[in-house]
């Protein structure tokens, strides 16, 4: 029988983003190589990037989103570099994908590893999973407003920027929220805003989540001001499972919850178009990471699960599984980068994991 064989985008782009895409890549091969021909990975790399944008003053090519169409995902590092200022790399590269291809739902789960010492201290007796689910096409990061009145000399420009909060976007995220909800053992969802200090945007987003939640009987709610929030992120994270929030709070609150897994380093994401209109981007949350990048030193395990998550999107679930279960043997037997506390390099890591895999053929 032929292997099912999916296309992958990958866009290194900058940074440490070319290191842990190629770490990615590995798991994923050996993967395939594992299958026994049931499945094959395609991979096209893009040289995207601030590097491309040295060279031809665009971020990605012109006829970029219409190549990408083809692929079944993209798989993403980080995009940054010093050459080019952040919101024009950002804009030009990462965002220019994800709202072009309607990813609007962003799943960024926070794992605590066995072996990495989190700086929370209940991580020690308590078991703590918890998924941040991120409004991913509107809110704060909808690029709306402008800058103006520069005209009038040096100190006067004003500058908006809007907010952008529609029915139809909060109810999707939220339906996907809960929905993810039903799937986990604790099936709770806490909806984020700052509805008391923006009361628009915000409070039509506690409408639409108590108007939601009805449909959910079965799924526990809350509703938690932002502020309040990442307090409870430290103090009673064994509260949380799945917490959705708007474009801006969301990325805040998952690199606060990484940070107490141990790591940027070791956060996932997955950028999805529920609908697969158009295809998903799964990429590390961290970004190019300047001070460490060439080194060779960078945690992979961040673009490794979301690898998995990857996986999961292509209907590979016991792969998916086997590669957090060798993620995790990793991680237990020491095999550490600097960042969450040990010497090993991003090879070691990833050959670590991979062995984990050669090691383990059936899902843990
Ligand atoms: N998704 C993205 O592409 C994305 C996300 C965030 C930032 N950025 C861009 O990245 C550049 C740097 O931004 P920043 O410094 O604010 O954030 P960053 O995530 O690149 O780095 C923050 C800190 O985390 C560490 N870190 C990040 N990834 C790591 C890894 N894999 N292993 C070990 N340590 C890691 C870095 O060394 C640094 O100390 C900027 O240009 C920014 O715009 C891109």
């Amino acid at each position: 029988m032929a292997p099912q064989t999916f296309k992958i985008a990958s866009i290194p782009a900058d940074g440490v983003g070319k290191e842990v895409v190629a770490a990615g890549r590995r798991v994923l091969d050996v993967l395939a190589e594992q299958s026994g021909g049931r499945f094959a990975f395609e991979w096209e790399e893009f040289p995207w990037g601030c590097g491309y944008y040295e060279q031809t003053g665009k971020m990605m090519a012109d006829d970029g989103l219409d190549t990408l169409k083809a692929f079944d995902a993209i798989y993403f590092g980080a995009v940054g570099w010093e050459n080019v200022p952040d919101h024009i790399s950002l804009w030009g590269l990462r965002l220019n994908i994800t709202q072009n291809f309607d990813q609007w739902a962003n799943v960024r789960p926070v794992k605590f590893l066995p072996g990495v010492q989190s700086p929370l201290r209940k991580a020690d007796d308590t078991e703590l999973d918890w998924v941040v689910v991120r409004e991913n096409s509107e809110g704060e990061y909808a690029g709306l407003g402008g800058r103006n009145l520069s005209g009038r000399g040096p100190g006067n420009e004003v500058a908006l920027q809007t907010a952008l909060f529609t029915e139809k976007g909060c109810e999707r995220i939220m339906r996907f929220a809960f929905d993810l909800a039903r799937t986990r053992t604790v099936k709770k969802v806490s909806s984020v805003t700052k509805s008391n200090a923006q009361q628009y945007g915000m409070v039509l987003w506690d409408d639409v989540f108590k108007r939601v939640s009805l449909d959910y009987p079965d799924v526990a709610t809350e509703s938690v001001l932002v502020d309040a929030m990442s307090a409870k992120f430290i103090l009673h994270p064994e509260d949380l499972s799945v917490v959705v929030a708007s474009n801006l709070n969301a990325d805040i609150l998952s690199d606060l919850g990484s940070a107490l897994a141990g790591s940027l380093g070791v956060a996932a994401s997955a950028n999805l178009n529920p609908e697969r209109r158009f295809p998903s981007m799964f990429e590390p949350v961290h970004g190019s990471a300047p001070d460490i990048a060439g080194q060779g030193i960078s945690n992979p395990i961040g673009a490794i699960a979301s690898a998995a998550l990857m996986l999961d999107h292509f209907g590979l679930h016991d792969e998916a599984r086997r590669v957090e279960a060798a993620i995790e043997a990793a991680t237990a037997s020491g095999a550490l980068t600097r960042d969450i506390g040990g010497s090993s390099d991003t090879a070691a890591v990833t050959e670590a994991i991979v062995h984990a895999l050669q090691t383990a053929l059936t899902p843990a």
